[in-house]
């Protein structure tokens, strides 16, 4: 089927008919949404659900095409329904774990906390899944330069999906010094044009937006709504992980809050084609030092504040005006959701905490962990309630951050020890109090 799907700008509501060059609304500038005619499928709830049961069960034995072992392209006709199959350039991506974190979540007074564990795609984040559809639509729409700004993961992502496209050229825009370097080597390493720029996100995100409109280079930021197409996955991909149950909670970290939306705008569709009956409750979660979303919510959205976001070492979602703001908004109003903040040392130890129970998480999702935990702690969150935390990224993209956690003085701190090479020594070593 193909015709399904129109651009719908948010805020003037004025629609347009797909069309690659644009990323946001030709009458106003808004921020546009994709809007899919799903009903024309004509299947009901159940027919949905039995049909993406049947690709999870068949992924592994009888894949023949890379893609269809995709947790991005299982649900392809709610992804991008008007896209060509043999457009789609996939790893494939998605298909990441739910942990179901008991240990984790005894400690943090949760009887049900799951960990959607987002850093085991192939670039080790949640990137990938917006990627697979950026890159995918560049390609169809004859795209050969793709372009991003980034705190490190989109542009990991979005140089290694265009490495899979010949003659297709990444250009990605960092802040100098401000990522980590496990992800600015992936940046070099896929061979993509990496610009450090003297500026923070928010500067490199002005500075894309010249760009992609000087030159004929697609704009692929969560701005750009095709991210936001392949990103909903994340939350279809938790409900069939839960054998289509709806868990209370959905909670992630918010930097653009391009995920934040994501996740929301395909609950809705499901609510809406019946494949789900409930509403999860979304909670966001940032960290202090650049907190504007939290700020505007605290203000009950009556202003949208932005601010020069601060160092943290949830350097990812170090970001003071998220582009995704109303769309993020609508969400956490309609899914009843709530908007938190916690401190470097509350998002340090949950990052730590959740390493040490084996889970390899990052420290931007050390600050969903904590968010959850602060809400439980103050009873918005109740014990029994069924919690999801995405976890976005893996820890090694960040091993800076936790080796010096361990070397440093963080409660649960683990540094190594240099000893003399002798039996004795060791010995002595492993009979000495913990911490001695
Ligand atoms: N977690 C990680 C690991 C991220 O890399 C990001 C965003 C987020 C959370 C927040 O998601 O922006 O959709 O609210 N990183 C972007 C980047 C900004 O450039 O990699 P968001």
């Amino acid at each position: 089927m193909s015709g399904l799907s129109t651009f719908r700008c948010l805020a003037c509501g004025a629609s347009f008919p797909l069309a690659g060059s644009l990323t946001a609304c030709a009458a106003c500038g808004g921020l546009l949404d994709i809007v899919s005619e799903l009903r024309a499928f004509g299947r009901t709830g159940d027919a949905w659900r039995d049909l993406f049961d049947r690709r999870r069960a068949a992924a592994s034995s009888e894949a023949t095409r890379p893609f269809e072992t995709s947790g991005v392209w299982r649900f392809r006709e709610h992804v991008l329904p008007d896209l060509p199959e043999s457009g789609i350039v996939s790893k494939p991506e998605g298909a990441t774990r739910l942990y179901a974190a008991g240990a984790l979540g005894d400690e943090l007074a949760f009887s049900r906390l799951f960990v959607k564990h987002e850093g085991e795609n192939p670039t080790l984040s949640f990137k990938d899944r917006g990627m697979t559809a950026g890159v995918s639509w560049a390609r169809t729409s004859g795209f050969s330069t793709v372009a991003c700004a980034s705190t490190g993961d989109t542009s990991a992502a979005l140089a290694a999906y265009a490495a899979e496209v010949p003659g297709m050229r990444a250009v990605v825009l960092l802040p100098d010094a401000k990522i980590t370097d496990e992800q600015l080597s992936q940046a070099l390493a896929y061979g993509a044009s990496t610009l450090g720029l003297d500026t923070d996100f928010d500067g490199c995100m002005r500075l894309v937006a010249e760009l992609t409109a000087a030159r004929p280079v697609l704009l692929l930021n969560s701005k750009n709504p095709v991210r936001i197409e392949g990103q909903k996955t994340i939350g279809w991909e938790i409900v069939q992980d839960l054998g289509w149950r709806v868990p209370d909670w959905i909670v992630v970290p918010v930097g653009n809050a391009g995920n934040v939306s994501a996740i929301g705008k395909g609950l809705r569709e499901w609510l809406d084609l019946g494949i789900i009956a409930k509403k999860p409750r979304l909670a966001g979660v940032q960290a202090a030092a650049a907190d504007p979303f939290y700020q505007s919510y605290r203000k009950g959205f009556s202003e949208r504040v932005t601010r020069v976001a601060g160092e943290t070492a949830a350097s990812a979602i170090r970001i003071g005006a998220p582009v995704s703001h109303p769309r993020a908004e609508r969400e956490i109003r309609f899914f009843d959701g709530v908007v938190e903040s916690v401190t470097e040392v509350e998002l340090l130890d949950a990052f730590a905490l959740a390493n040490r129970h084996g889970l390899a998480i990052c420290p931007n999702s050390g600050v969903a962990l904590a968010g959850a935990a602060k809400l439980r702690r103050e009873g918005v969150i109740q014990k029994d309630d069924l919690v999801v935390v995405v976890a976005t990224a893996h820890a090694l993209k960040f091993a800076g951050t936790m080796s010096a956690y361990h070397r440093g003085g963080g409660r649960l701190a683990n540094p190594p020890r240099r000893l003399p090479a002798t039996l004795d020594a060791i010995l002595a070593a492993l009979d000495a109090p913990r911490g001695a």
